[in-house]
């Protein structure tokens, strides 16, 4: 079931780009403004102090008179930690263009994965993800949460069921496995996972156990508009909004959508974690979503063009981008079922190591040295000594990251400008 926007709009016959565009707002609740206004304010008068019982047994129990249906909202508003209207507006809108029930929205991508993990892991669980992953995520299942008791397994190819299943066997050995997490393409290499495979394993463990775990995927490198893991069947897509969905390289935020269940958990426990969206970030998120799948489709157009340029560099040794991968090869024949895309961010890696890469970076006019992706500027960083500083050595290599590697976000320049950098760069290695 796809949401429905509080006031009753229609999601499911209209495309996601469309729903991007307005959708979630009616701008009869703010005198007719075509945009929605920024609600400033971190509390919210009762009419009566009924209704201010009312408004909190619909919060906590949803029930009620004002325990809505429709699953974006339960009563009305209280305190901004619990909710707001940007939050309102901006969660039904993801939902919508993910083709999920319901979404919510976080401080940060990091604080998205941070709830689903305080919210479904318990002491005793396990937790299976594949490598590589976002060094964040890596941290917190592999370092963080078995602080709480939790243990982890991990898998590094995504596509091959024997060592998926093999991978899920030794996380069921060390306890109940409640989630199984996804990152696909992978951050930095571009590494893809078989949602159908995830989804397959997580539904034989149910019928197995009795308990099924839940399907998490991280959808931040292609984002919404090329692909959808929600109708996959994962139980929670999460994006980290602060890359291509706000685009601008100007603010963090993160999504998570799926089943109005689960949403529901999640952003009870967001009221004790404090880490809800705030009201101007939400707005800028909002106001974003309605360009980024042009932004995506120029950033893609780019980055094709210069991954074509860095394949042919007798400087580079490889190039990982989604784009090339070989006809009748497992990972090809995934992206064909599951990408309408390649995404703007690949890595490369130089001959060398770190020294050469270090002076190739050094020398660049235009693209700038900072981490993050999914930004209107090209970024580049050398993953070992960045993003991925306190992965270990041997999972890092694990994962394909070696001292030459480095990871690009291509933006919206012209592409000749792009190519005539790292050309000049490259002569530095
Ligand atoms: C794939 C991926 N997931 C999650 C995150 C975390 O998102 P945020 O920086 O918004 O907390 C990042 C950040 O780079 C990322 O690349």
């Amino acid at each position: 079931m796809v949401a429905d926007s509080p006031k009753g709009q229609k999601a499911r016959s209209l495309r996601p780009e469309t729903l991007a565009v307005a959708f979630g707002y009616d701008p009869a609740d703010a005198l007719g403004a075509v945009k929605p206004p920024v609600y400033l304010t971190s509390t919210f008068i009762y009419p009566s102090a009924q209704h201010a019982k009312d408004v909190h047994e619909a919060f906590f129990e949803g029930t009620g008179p004002l325990a809505e249906t429709g699953g974006q909202k339960r009563g009305g508003h209280i305190y901004s930690r619990l909710g707001h209207p940007g939050l309102d507006i901006l969660e039904s809108r993801l939902a919508a263009i993910d083709g999920a029930e319901a979404a919510a929205a976080f401080s940060s991508g990091m604080a998205a994965h941070s709830s689903i993990a305080l919210t479904f892991v318990r002491p005793g669980d396990s937790v299976l993800h594949g490598r590589p992953i976002y060094g964040g995520v890596d941290m917190l299942y592999g370092s963080v949460m078995p602080q709480f008791g939790t243990h982890v397994e991990t898998y590094t190819d995504g596509t091959d069921p024997v060592a998926v299943r093999a991978a899920a066997r030794a996380a069921l050995a060390k306890g109940p496995l409640a989630l199984i997490v996804a990152e696909t393409p992978a951050n930095p290499t571009a590494a893809i996972v078989d949602l159908d495979l995830m989804v397959a394993v997580a539904d034989e463990i149910g019928r197995e156990t009795g308990r099924r775990p839940l399907v998490v995927v991280d959808n931040t490198l292609l984002g919404p508009f090329s692909q959808r893991p929600i109708e996959q069947g994962v139980d929670l897509c999460m994006t980290s909004l602060t890359k291509y969905c706000a685009g601008h390289s100007d603010l963090l935020a993160g999504g998570v959508s799926g089943k109005l269940e689960l949403i529901h958990q999640l952003r009870s426990l967001r009221t004790t974690w404090g880490n809800h969206l705030d009201p101007f970030t939400a707005w800028l998120v909002v106001r974003s979503l309605e360009s980024a799948s042009v932004r995506i489709e120029r950033a893609m157009a780019n980055a094709r063009t210069v991954a074509e340029f860095l394949r042919d560099h007798p400087k580079v040794a490889g190039v990982t981008y989604l784009g090339f991968l070989q006809e009748g090869t497992p990972q090809r024949a995934v992206y064909d079922r599951q990408c309408k895309g390649a995404g703007s961010t690949f890595s490369f890696h130089v001959h060398g190591g770190e020294a050469e890469s270090f002076r190739m970076l050094d020398a660049l006019k235009l693209l700038k040295l900072a981490v993050s992706l999914g930004g209107s500027e090209t970024l580049i960083c050398h993953s070992a000594t960045t993003t991925h500083y306190a992965v270990a050595r041997e999972a890092r290599l694990a994962g394909g990251i070696t001292d030459g590697t480095m990871r690009l976000s291509v933006g919206l320049e012209h592409v000749d400008d792009l190519i005539a950098d790292l050309a000049q760069a490259l002569e530095a290695v």
